[in-house]
C-alpha cells in the first residue's frame, strides 16, 4: 500500500518501541518523525522510568504524556537514543540538525550505547551532504567559519526565523551549508570540530546509528550496522 510520509514516521515511531527497555530511562531525540515516536510511547508510560531529552521542544512533549524528563548530568549511560535524521547513508552514518537541535542530540546520543535511527525511505542516501550541513556556531565566528566552509565547495547561509538569525537552545546560530559531498564522513566531522567557533557539525559518524527503522512502502526495514 502507498503511504503518505506522515504515516510512514508513524509506522517507525510505533516500530520503536520495541527498542525502549522497560523499566529503563530512554533518550529522546528531535522533529516530526521523534514526536510521532513519543505518541506512541505514551502507551509505554507505566513502563518507562524517564527520559532524557536533546530540545525544549521534546522535553515539552514528553512532560505533557506524563514522562518524566532528567538531566543529562543525572544518567551515567543510556540503553538507547532514539532520533530521526535529515539523512543516512548506507554506513549508518547521518547528517541532522534540521530541526536545529544537533548540539544536544549529539550529547544524548554520546550517553547511550545504542543510537537508534527513525527515518522514512526519503532520508536515505548514497553520499551525505545534499541536505544543507547544519552547522551551530558561536555568534562571534559565524564569518569565519562561512569563508572556511567556501574553502571546502560549500555555501554556508545563515539560517534565520522571523527575520532574525534563529537561535538555537543553546543561544547561538546556526548556518546551513549547501553544496558540499561528504565521502569521508568521520574525517569531515573531525576537520570541522576543530574549528574554532564551531559548537557543533551536524555530520553523527563518529556517533552513528547502530539500527535504522527505516518505513517504505511496503513497511518497516530494519538495518543494522
Ligand atoms: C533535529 O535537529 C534533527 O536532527 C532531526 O532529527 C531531523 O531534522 C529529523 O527531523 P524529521 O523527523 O522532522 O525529519
Amino acid at each position: 500500500a502507498i503511504r503518505t510520509q506522515d504515516e510512514l514516521k508513524a509506522l517507525v515511531g510505533q516500530a520503536a518501541l520495541q527498542y525502549v527497555v522497560p523499566g529503563g530511562i530512554v533518550g529522546v531525540g528531535t522533529g516530526s518523525t521523534v514526536n510521532k515516536f513519543i505518541d506512541a510511547l505514551a502507551g509505554m508510560r507505566d513502563q518507562v522510568r524517564g527520559a532524557v531529552s536533546s530540545s525544549v521542544a521534546s522535553t515539552e512533549r514528553l512532560k505533557a504524556i506524563g514522562i518524566p524528563v532528567l538531566d543529562a548530568n543525572a544518567v551515567d549511560s543510556l540503553a538507547v537514543y532514539i532520533d530521526g535524521a535529515d539523512e543516512i547513508d548506507g554506513r549508518g552514518y547521518m547528517v541532522k540538525g534540521g530541526g536545529a537541535a544537533l548540539t544536544r542530540e549529539k550529547i544524548v546520543a554520546a550517553l547511550a550505547e545504542r543510537f537508534i535511527c527513525i527515518a522514512d525511505a526519503s532520508k536515505r542516501v548514497e553520499v551525505l551532504g545534499k541536505f544543507p550541513l547544519p552547522v551551530e556556531v558561536i555568534p562571534m565566528a559565524t564569518q569565519h567559519v562561512v569563508r572556511r566552509c567556501a574553502a571546502l565547495g560549500g555555501r554556508a547561509v545563515l539560517r534565520m526565523r522571523d527575520g532574525q538569525p534563529l537561535v538555537t537552545d543553546n543561544g547561538q546560530h546556526i548556518l546551513d551549508v549547501h553544496g558540499l559531498s561528504i565521502a569521508d564522513p568521520l574525517g569531515f566531522e573531525s576537520e570541522v570540530n576543530q574549528w574554532p567557533g564551531v559548537v557543533t557539525v551536524g555530520v553523527f559518524a563518529h556517533q552513528k546509528a547502530s539500527v535504522c527503522l527505516l518505513a517504505t512502502s511496503e513497511g518497516v526495514q530494519t538495518i543494522t550496522y
